[in-house]
């Protein structure tokens, strides 16, 4: 396994390119399986996630082409309907195929995708809008069959404990697009992610209303043909750089993102008083404040809120800005994973159930740190960027699910980051080494 080395110190200065969105192309080669006619999906980002999906679609049956770096054909003309477990555990998002599937073969057999580290992934809102379709569910030996040849539109509510669920939202969509009546989904999400989803299908000929709102009205019809697609910028991405802007930058440029999507983190970025200028809809330019930033309280919420999948990386942020912060975690309230790592870098954190106490300090310690989860890489890593002397980040494959060429994108600008082999860390600072 390799390992990032992270000496601290050094500002950041130059432009940085934003990819497309993991969160959006997820879904959108997911919903390929919609036609038999073949699928283009432009500025789709280089990851291991995404090159999982396509294995997956391949699996299914689906030609599946990398035409170019950025762009991939998918052709689903004969696929089957069975995801099988040794796949679907590898990664959550891969649940967003009993939609399409159901939709297109009017039956689907997709494994349940087991937890992770950020907390217990249920699906019970994916199920009941399945079931609201009319569809036949059957629990069996992990896997979730649905039985869709009877389903028809109907009225959904989509909303749970923790308010709506995005691929909840896109597997139900993607159901309905190809289920004969008026589907209106309530509660609906609002990413950006599920709004690039239904202009997707809409380029296939799908009829979607509501786009962008929490009530999406479908009208099934009964086939879709194929397009070509732009995925959009990732906003989690985007976010990540602005923050690291925040903490490191002399002066840092973001390219090719949608500042529209930032709304919630500029909002925070600016009460903490960074130095932000909106250079066009998809440039943004931010410093590193002379003078110390200002603590403040964030709390995530499905969008437009603050979103969870900026948590970690922002609590990177307030750990190194005097003061008290909170953070307080409202779509998954045991998404702290990143916590025991910060304080081993001498941040001074407390959680107190779904809240992180932040007293912010003046600098942390470089460390060995492990990631866990995606973003709590990413705000290691952040961290490491600040903290005085080296950083070890280990088991960074948890970073390339999420993160194209973060440590060319980093070292571009400045950083002094290297990805080395496990084996050339310093045994003593290797907590894995026997
Ligand atoms: C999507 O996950 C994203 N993943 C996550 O990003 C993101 O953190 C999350 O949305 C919230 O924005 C993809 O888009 C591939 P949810 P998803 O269903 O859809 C509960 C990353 O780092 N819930 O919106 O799985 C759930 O437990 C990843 O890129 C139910 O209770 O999240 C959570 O508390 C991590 N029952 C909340 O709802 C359900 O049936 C929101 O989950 C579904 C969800």
């Amino acid at each position: 396994m390799d390992v990032m080395r992270i000496e601290g110190g050094n500002p950041l200065r130059g432009s940085i390119p934003i990819s497309g969105s993991k969160n959006a192309a997820l879904p959108a080669l997911a919903a390929t399986l919609l036609t038999e006619e073949p699928c283009i999906l432009e500025n789709v980002p280089d990851l291991s996630d995404i090159r999982f999906m396509g294995k997956i679609l391949h699996y299914l049956g689906a030609e599946v082409e990398q035409t170019e770096a950025t762009t991939w054909k998918i052709t689903a003309a004969n696929v089957a309907p069975r995801a099988p477990y040794e796949l679907v555990r590898k990664m959550r998002a891969s649940v967003c195929l009993m939609g399409p599937l159901a939709g297109r073969l009017k039956r689907s057999e997709v494994s349940l995708p087991g937890g992770c580290v950020i907390g217990p992934r249920p699906i019970d809102m994916h199920l009941k809008g399945f079931a609201g379709l009319g569809m036949g569910i059957n629990i069996e030996n992990g896997y979730v069959q649905l039985e869709a040849s009877r389903a028809r539109g109907n009225h959904i509510f989509l909303g749970g404990r923790h308010g709506s669920t995005v691929t909840g939202t896109a597997n139900v969509l993607m159901a309905a697009v190809l289920t004969p009546g008026k589907t209106l989904i309530e509660c609906a999400a609002c990413e950006p992610e599920i709004v690039d989803l239904c202009y997707m299908l809409k380029t296939m000929g799908a009829d979607i209303e509501g786009i962008g709102s929490p009530i999406l009205i479908v009208r099934g019809v009964d086939k879709l043909h194929g397009c070509t697609f732009k995925i959009l910028p990732d906003r989690i991405e985007a976010g990540t750089y602005l923050i690291a802007g925040a903490m490191a930058a002399e002066k840092l440029t973001l390219q090719n993102m949608r500042v529209a999507d930032q709304a919630a983190l500029i909002d925070k970025l600016r009460e903490a008083e960074v130095s932000i200028e909106i250079d066009s809809p998809t440039c943004i330019t931010v410093r590193k404040s002379s003078s110390p930033l200002r603590p403040v309280d964030v709390v995530t919420h499905p969008h437009p809120g603050f979103p969870t999948d900026l948590q970690a990386q922002m609590s990177s942020l307030l750990s190194v800005t005097p003061g008290l912060s909170i953070v307080t975690e409202k779509v998954f309230p045991n998404r702290f994973m990143h916590v025991p790592e910060l304080q081993r870098m001498g941040a001074d954190i407390a959680i107190e159930g779904p809240n992180a106490i932040i007293k912010g300090k003046t600098s942390l310690s470089g460390a060995p740190v492990m990631a866990s989860d995606l973003r709590a890489s990413a705000a290691l890593i952040l961290a490491g960027l600040v903290a005085e002397g080296v950083t070890w980040v280990l088991r960074i494959y948890h970073l390339d699910r999420g993160y194209d060429d973060i440590e060319g994108k980093l070292k571009a600008v400045g950083a002094i980051m290297n990805r080395l082999p496990e084996s050339e860390m310093p045994k003593e600072l290797n907590p894995q080494a026997a």
